[in-house]
């Protein structure tokens, strides 16, 4: 009887789990903010780095949702642009002399040119949900660790509600930005941040293709 309820849960969990994907592509309605709040609920129940954070009593994980179309949402656009394009100047100058670099960022810099020449960051902005999520600094500093954490229980919570959920991974740069953090209200370098974009899915994806488990795993003696 025990072992059916499991075996239940876990039917719906490994859809969930399968079922997840990267949408890049998005419709224009936005999903209720009830649904943003499950969605955010989750990713509060997702674990935590106790002993890098300390006894803080100001919580350590926050989240900074912005509309399409808002204020907020208007004001980050053009920053997490020039972002884009620093990273991109930035990378290729050290590519100049470095030829391991410039072998393995190769395809990182042409994600980044492609981006620049669409002049629009995917995600910021083309989604109805941008979703900003800040970890307070600790020691030792595993907050993007942590944050990743808590991006793949939103991610799952998105997924079980029938939403597309885009990680947003040039948010992170976004944390020592003076002007990006004003928006969020927080002072610069303080907080790590991670983002994803949230909304209906314009395009049913077929599950993820992965290799069978057999044929990356060591058994070890
Ligand atoms: C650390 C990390 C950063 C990522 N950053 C982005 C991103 O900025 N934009 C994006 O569209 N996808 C991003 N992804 C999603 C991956 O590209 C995606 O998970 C991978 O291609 C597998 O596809 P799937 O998620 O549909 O299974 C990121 C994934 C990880 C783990």
């Amino acid at each position: 009887m025990c072992s059916d309820i499991f075996e239940q849960r876990n039917v719906f969990l490994d859809q969930i789990v399968a079922e997840r994907r990267s949408h890049r592509v998005f419709r224009p309605e936005a999903p209720p903010e009830d649904e943003i709040r499950r969605i955010l609920h989750a990713g509060l129940l997702a674990p935590f780095a106790a002993a890098a954070v300390g006894d803080s009593k100001d919580y350590f994980r926050r989240f900074f949702v912005m509309r399409n179309g808002s204020r907020s949402m208007k004001a980050v656009i053009p920053l997490v642009r020039e972002q884009v394009a620093a990273m991109a100047q930035d990378i290729e100058r050290k590519m100049e002399d470095d030829p391991v670099l410039r072998a393995k960022a190769v395809t990182f810099v042409q994600r980044l040119a492609a981006i620049r020449k669409m002049g629009v960051v995917p995600g910021v902005g083309t989604a109805p949900w941008y979703i900003v999520v800040a970890e307070r600094r600790g020691f030792p500093p595993v907050e993007l660790q942590s944050l990743a954490h808590c991006m793949e229980n939103m991610w799952l919570k998105a997924t079980a509600l029938g939403l597309g959920f885009q990680l947003v991974s040039v948010t992170s740069q976004m944390s020592p930005d003076p002007e990006f953090c004003r928006v969020l209200g927080i002072p610069a370098g303080e907080w790590e941040l991670m983002g994803c974009a949230i909304g209906y899915p314009a395009d049913d994806l077929p599950p993820s293709i992965r290799p069978p488990v057999e044929d990356v795993t060591c058994w070890l003696e």
